[in-house]
């Protein structure tokens, strides 16, 4: 199974591909974990994608399309992936086509989680106190939530145009939410 999880930040697409990864085995890759990674690290790569991380804007697409490129490239993607956060705009989304269709493994789903604004600012507060992620302070989550309606939602109507597309409430409990997206793949 090859997925893309869509949706604003805070909507649950960390959440629930760390759970549907053990159904469907195979491998959830964040960009946005990869990119912490980076910057745990105080990589070269990492020490250019703090700054723009903590204040809610996008990485530029070259960075991006490298590192998933090689994530892509090794042995546990053979049999498909989870792909969490990425593409986040049109460039990355014809990047990816671009990627997949090179190592031949077009996308099987994607899912777009449904949760309203109100709520998604309640979540990242809520993690904001609990973990403390940089880019979960107030200025920052009104930062992100306009980067991806300016720059993400758009990606939506692409794969909505290739039929591939599937909308899926993502307000309820964990389960609730899994349970519709296992549905929406028709397992
Ligand atoms: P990224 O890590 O992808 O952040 P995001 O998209 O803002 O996503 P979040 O992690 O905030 O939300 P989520 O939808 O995964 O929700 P989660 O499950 O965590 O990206 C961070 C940054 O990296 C970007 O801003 C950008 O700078 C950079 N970046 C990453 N990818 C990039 C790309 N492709 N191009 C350029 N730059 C890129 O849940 C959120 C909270 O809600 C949690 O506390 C969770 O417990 C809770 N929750 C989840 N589901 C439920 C539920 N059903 N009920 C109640 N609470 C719930």
């Amino acid at each position: 199974m090859r997925l893309v999880l869509l949706g604003p930040p805070g909507s649950g697409k960390g959440t629930q591909a760390a759970r549907l990864k053990e159904k469907l085995q195979v491998p959830h890759i964040s960009t946005g974990d990869l990119l912490r990674a980076e910057v745990a690290a105080g990589s070269p790569l990492g020490l250019q994608a703090k700054e723009v991380m903590a204040r809610g804007d996008l990485v530029s697409d070259e960075i991006l399309l490298g590192m998933l490129e090689s994530r892509l490239g090794r042995e546990d993607c053979a049999k498909g992936f989870i792909l969490d956060g990425y593409p986040r705009n049109l460039a990355q989304a014809d990047a990816l086509d671009g990627l997949l269709a090179k190592i031949g493994q077009p996308l099987d789903a994607v899912v777009q989680l449904d949760v309203p604004t109100d709520l998604l600012v309640e979540r990242l507060a809520g993690r904001a106190k609990a973990e403390g992620r940089a880019d979960d302070n107030p200025e920052s989550v009104r930062k992100r939530l306009q980067v991806y309606d300016d720059s993400t939602a758009p990606v939506i109507g692409f794969y909505e145009k290739r039929g591939v597309l599937a909308h899926v409430d993502g307000v309820g409990s964990l389960d609730e939410v899994l349970a519709r997206i296992l549905a929406a793949l028709g397992h």
